[in-house]
Parts: structure tokens; C-alpha cells; sequence
């Protein structure tokens, strides 16, 4: 893995620089690749914790993101993507599976590095372990500075995932473009019409300029797909109502589904620019 892209130590912020396994700084803070071969730049208690998205959770992600409205969906994102000029870096937040960071960069015409960040154990094991040609680093974005130089990267993406203004501000390159996905509140209507699901914030729907930002383009990208009742649960299962589901009902809530069902997908994707740029 060639790191073109600017570590920095969560400790004291000076440049990490790799031997083998490990990635150490000046000030010989050190920090191991995980044997899935993610980097964890959480330290001390927090290393341990369980945070973000369980096993199970990634696993029906996976699962999802084999259905044929993911890849019309990863089509869709890409199509909002900036032309990349060569060696640019593109940072993922919240990352999960790395089913989207492998589409964005793997289809841009410049060779690029993509670096994927995500609190979940579970879901790096699987980015790392499916994407080696990526780079996946475990931090916490919404709490703690990202582990990255100032403008280190030509593009960010927020995928159903944390969204750190500031942070991202600072990573992001004065001429480079922010992505964000939300669900719209349409998603998965047909679902909630069997189960109660948490409903979507419409603070999720808000578009975080806070005056930094600007929007340069947005739109709304919807599909409809027949899923039967395996894939159906996997939806579920992805999202955090599956907790509330399972102490209410315990396993009887996978009852209330239908065999089959024409589901709606429906997503707001906008790409955003820095202000006086
Ligand atoms: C809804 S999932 C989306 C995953 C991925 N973007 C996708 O669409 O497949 C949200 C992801 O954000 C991660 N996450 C939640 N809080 C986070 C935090 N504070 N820092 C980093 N990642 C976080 C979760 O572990 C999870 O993988």
C-alpha cells in the first residue's frame, strides 16, 4: 500500500510514517495494522470499545449492497463525482463495507487513492479484507479530529454516515467537492407499511453549509425494485431499528414481511463546493 495521502498521529498530530506492519511518528507514538489490515488510530480505552455499526449489521450491509439498486445507486453517486486528476486522494467517511468508496474510486479515469474511515470493527474487517487496494483507517469522525493533513484530499463523501463540517473544511481541498447521501423520507415506505421503522430525521435532509459550503448540485435519485423476503430482512437487519424490533418482537418481527415486495429506494445526492474558493 502506498501511502499518498498525509496520516497524521491522533496523539500529536505530526506525520505518520510506515515500517511494515507498523506506522509510527517523530514522537514514536505507534499504531498497527489490524490483521484484516485496517490501521487503528483509536487509542487507549476507546480502542476496545464496541462502536458503529455490529457485526450483523455489516453483514446484512453486504448483503444489501448486492441488490441491483446499490449498483444503479453507485452509478448514480458517481455521476455527481468531480473529474479526478491523477494522484488525488478521496476520503469516505463512515465508510462501512467500503462498497462505495471501491466504486467511486475504482471508476475515476485518474488513478487515485481511496481512504476509507469508520468506528465499526466489523465494518473495516470486511472494507479491508475486500478492498486491498484501498486504505481504511479506524477513527472516530464525528468526535475527534481526522487523522489526515489540511487539505489532503480532492473529494469527501458522506454516505448515510457522519457528516463533521469543520473537519471535513479542513481535509478537503479548496478546489475539491464534498458528496452527501441521505435517504429520503420515501425510502422504504412499502416496509414501514409491515414493521414500524425509526422514521428519517428531516434533519438528516438538511444540507450542512453552516456558510463554509455552497451547493453545486443536487437531485433526488429514486428506483423501484421487486425484493423478496431474505433481501427484505437484510434491510431491516442493516439499520438500527432492528434493535427495538427484536426486544419488542423478539425473531417474530421477520413474520410480519410479506414473501415479496416492490420496495422504493429513493436517495438525495448533493455535491457541495467551499464557499470563496
Ligand atoms: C449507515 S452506515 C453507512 C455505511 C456506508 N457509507 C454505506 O453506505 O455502505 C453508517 C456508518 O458510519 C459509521 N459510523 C457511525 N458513527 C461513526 C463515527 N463517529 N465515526 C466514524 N464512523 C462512524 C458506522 O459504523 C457505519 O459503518
Amino acid at each position: 500500500m502506498n501511502l499518498a495521502v498525509s496520516v497524521v498521529c491522533p496523539i500529536c498530530s505530526a506525520p505518520l510514517s510506515r515500517s511494515g506492519r507498523s506506522y509510527t511518528c517523530l514522537e514514536r507514538h505507534n499504531f498497527d495494522l489490524s490483521r484484516e489490515g485496517y490501521l487503528s488510530l483509536l487509542h487507549g480505552r476507546n480502542n476496545y470499545q464496541e462502536i458503529g455499526d455490529d457485526k450483523l449489521m455489516v453483514q446484512a450491509r453486504v448483503r444489501v449492497h448486492k441488490l441491483s439498486a446499490f449498483a444503479d445507486l453507485a452509478a448514480a453517486i458517481r455521476g455527481y463525482c468531480p473529474p479526478m486528476t491523477a494522484g488525488c486522494a478521496i476520503l469516505d467517511i463512515g465508510c462501512g463495507d467500503g462498497f462505495f468508496l471501491d466504486q467511486v474510486t475504482n471508476a475515476a479515469k485518474a488513478a487515485c487513492l481511496g481512504v476509507g474511515v469508520d468506528v465499526s470493527k466489523g465494518a473495516l474487517a470486511k472494507a479491508a479484507k475486500s478492498h486491498p487496494s484501498l486504505l481504511f483507517i479506524r477513527t472516530d469522525a464525528a468526535h475527534s479530529r481526522l487523522p489526515f493533513g489540511d487539505s489532503a484530499f480532492g473529494m469527501v463523501m458522506s454516505v448515510f454516515a457522519p457528516r463533521p463540517i469543520g473537519e471535513i473544511g479542513r481535509v478537503l481541498r479548496d478546489d475539491g467537492s464534498w458528496l452527501i447521501v441521505t435517504a429520503t423520507q420515501d425510502h422504504l415506505k412499502e416496509i414501514r407499511q409491515f414493521l414500524p421503522l425509526a422514521a428519517i430525521g428531516t434533519g438528516k435532509l438538511d444540507t450542512p453549509t453552516s456558510g463554509f459550503f455552497s451547493v453545486q448540485r443536487s437531485g433526488v435519485w429514486v428506483s423501484e425494485l421487486e425484493v423478496a423476503r431474505p433481501d427484505l430482512v437484510s434491510l431491516v437487519e442493516m439499520s438500527p431499528s432492528v434493535y427495538r424490533l427484536r426486544r419488542d418482537f423478539g425473531d417474530k418481527w421477520i413474520d410480519r414481511l410479506p414473501e415479496s415486495l416492490r420496495v422504493t429506494f429513493s436517495f438525495s445526492i448533493t455535491r457541495l463546493v467551499k464557499e470563496n474558493r
